[in-house]
């Protein structure tokens, strides 16, 4: 088993990350390790399908090791992380009776660890949490940092708070029933962190990928070599992400170092614009972020920060994480209008994060980008 300890200066919270095969069974003994004493009851916050396949096993553990646990089941999807699905879980919370002592846990992807969090940091005006992520992008990404929320008809992500966990558990096997479109979606991220941290990790999500393909992904889940490489690659991209994070706990908005919680952005510019002009329908996030680091790249080349090998190897490694959606009938105006609308989130004035090399990751004021460059660029992406 792997272990990652997050240790938050600004609010001295400290809490680990567990990361291992066939750890489900004993949740409950684990969630006893993280939480007081006083915590007798439990709600699990899940989905009809995640608890289908691992609910039972959670809940089982959990009353085994003396919680009381009662499952609130949300709707499965991006669009049920909303401030319906949040009151009705805070509804539940108030019939079950529950108190400040007890315990939300997250059983699900990023939309059920993005919304149990968030209720659970506005009930009673914030509880303890606990997360068991089970897509590969909730474990890698969504799990570690705090960030909790919900979309409003506003926009996505527009209501939430920082309220970190006090304990994550990653059992890796769950990832055997995880569909091959999320996989890739998860890898791009994975790919993501690795081209912004440093060549170590960047290798080692490679090499990973030319050794398992998320095309065969379930054959693989007999051999305890693959187990101990996959539980290995996540416990990586998670202490990077707690490295990020515990420096830069709530993206101080000032900073624009290569360390700054903001570099975890890269690639996230076009992949936003993406989602937006095909209205959330055709991209998985991750997938858009596929093709959003390769755009960075691409500009990064062409503006000469970046050599031409570096660029060639990140879309080498891109294609291995599986095939992305089409991208070649999107219209590339609408894109740049999209970024436009980006601006207003942040501090009004667009910031690209660039590649200098892998694992140097550079922030870039999109107005020292010619807006004709950035045109003919984007046109030329999309045409490829
Ligand atoms: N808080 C953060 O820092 C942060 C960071 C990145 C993304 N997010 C959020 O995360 C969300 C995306 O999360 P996601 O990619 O995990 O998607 P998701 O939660 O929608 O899960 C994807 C699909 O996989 C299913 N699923 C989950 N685990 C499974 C398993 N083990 N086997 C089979 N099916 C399984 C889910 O039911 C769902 O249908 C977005 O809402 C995004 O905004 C948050
Ligand atoms: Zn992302």
């Amino acid at each position: 088993m792997e272990k990652v300890t997050v240790k938050l200066n600004q609010t001295s919270h400290t809490y680990n990350i567990k990361i291992g095969n066939n750890l489900l069974k004993a949740s409950g003994d684990w969630a006893r390790m993280c939480l007081s004493q006083k915590t007798k009851k439990i709600a699990v916050v899940s989905n009809r399908k995640v608890f289908g396949l691992y609910g039972e096993a959670v809940k089982k553990s959990f009353e085994k090791s003396g919680f009381e646990s009662h499952v609130f089941l949300m709707k499965d999807g991006e669009k049920y992380k909303n401030f319906h699905t949040l009151e009705e879980a805070v509804k539940f919370f108030t019939e079950k009776k529950l108190t400040r002592t007890d315990t939300v846990v997250a059983l699900g992807g990023g939309v059920v660890g993005d919304l149990a969090g968030f209720a659970s940091a506005v009930f009673l005006r914030g509880i303890s949490f606990l997360q068991i992520p089970t897509t590969l992008l909730a474990m890698i990404d969504s799990s570690v940092g705090g960030k909790t929320g919900v979309n409003t008809k506003f926009g996505k992500n527009l209501m939430g708070a920082f309220h970190q966990p006090n304990g994550v558990l990653i059992d890796v096997e769950t990832l055997q029933t995880l569909p091959r479109r999320e996989l890739t979606a998860g890898f791009c991220e994975a790919i993501k962190q690795g081209a912004i941290a440093d060549k170590k990790l960047f290798n080692q999500t490679a090499e990973f990928l030319e050794n398992y393909s998320p095309n065969r992904f379930k054959n693989y889940f007999k051999d305890e070599k693959f187990l101990s490489e996959l539980g290995k690659l996540i416990a990586a991209q998670v202490a990077f992400k707690a490295k990020i994070v515990m420096q830069d706990e709530k993206e101080n908005t000032e900073r624009v170092d290569s360390k700054s919680r903001k570099i975890l952005n890269f690639g996230h510019t076009l992949a936003h614009a993406l989602e937006k002009v095909t209205d959330y329908k055709r991209f998985k996030h991750g997938e858009a972020v596929g093709y959003g680091i390769l755009f960075a790249a691409e500009l990064s080349k062409r503006l000469d920060i970046l050599d031409e090998n570096e660029l060639n190897l990140l879309e080498n490694v891109v294609g291995r994480a599986g095939a992305l959606p089409e991208n070649c009938d999107i219209n590339s105006r609408e894109v740049l209008e999209a970024f436009a609308f980006d601006k207003k989130s942040i501090n009004d004035s667009l910031q690209w994060i660039l590649l200098e090399s892998i694992g140097k990751p550079l922030i870039y004021k999109n107005k020292n980008i010619p807006q004709t460059f950035l045109e003919t660029t984007l046109k030329e992406f999309l045409r490829k």
